[in-house]
């Protein structure tokens, strides 16, 4: 059974505040920090990159589950590792050398995930399933934060739930995008068990809103 986890996304965070941010969110229970990496070319934002991932690395003991929005994301791997990566997720739409991609990652000791957008079926990564340790299913077109959830993503969650059955395999099913105390339900329903939330829970006290994902899980 792949375990329950919540992965608040800290760019919703106070940028100029990471270490405080992080401390805070440590002091939540939440499993992992979310660290959305984005290039302006993949997805139309930049935010921030590997060396401000290193810089937060001394200040916290949670897991970094690194969500890379870039192109090309092979060329950025060994990077991220050294910068204390935990996990790595890359998007299938990213590159034409995904199955390279994810062998890279775990060559580099670090997990790997791989990331499908609303719009990519689970059929494009169904030969790479044997590779990785997460996969992530976007439940709203990535590149911001405080978009609504689109629930026709949970065919997928349901569709990968009986390939890893069926297949043998033990990834977990992450899903990013529009997660707050209502709709965490309807993923954990389909199948999900890593949950990523950026304005649920900086939009008020992280450790009440962390608090209320994980009993929205428990009901
Ligand atoms: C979107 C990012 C998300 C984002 C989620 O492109 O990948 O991780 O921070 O934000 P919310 O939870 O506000 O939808
Ligand atoms: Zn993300």
């Amino acid at each position: 059974m792949n375990s329950y986890k919540i992965a608040p996304s800290i760019l919703s965070a106070d940028y100029a505040n990471f270490e405080s941010e992080l401390k805070k969110l440590e002091a939540t229970g939440a499993e992992y920090a979310h660290i959305d990496i984005m290039d302006g070319h993949f997805v139309p934002n930049i935010s921030f990159g590997a060396g401000v991932v290193a810089s937060m690395r001394p200040h916290s003991k949670l897991a970094f589950d690194c969500h890379l929005m870039v192109s090309n994301p092979e060329h950025h791997i060994e990077e991220f590792a050294r910068a204390g990566a935990d996990i790595i997720s890359i998007h299938a739409e990213a590159t034409s050398h995904i199955h390279g991609a994810l062998q890279k990652i775990r060559a580099a000791g670090v997990k790997a995930s791989v990331v499908i957008n609303p719009g990519t079926p689970v059929e494009a990564v169904k030969n790479v399933l044997n590779l990785v340790d997460q996969v992530l299913v976007m439940t709203v077109n990535p590149g911001f934060g405080g978009q609504a959830f689109l629930p026709e993503t949970m065919d997928k969650v349901r569709e990968l739930v009986v390939l890893r059955e069926v297949n043998q395999l033990g990834f977990d099913i992450e899903v990013d995008g529009g997660i707050d105390n209502e709709t965490i339900r309807v993923a954990k329903e389909a199948g999900a068990n890593v949950f990523v939330a950026g304005s649920y829970v900086f939009k008020d006290d992280v450790a009440h809103q962390v608090h209320t994902l994980k009993e929205a899980l428990h009901d």
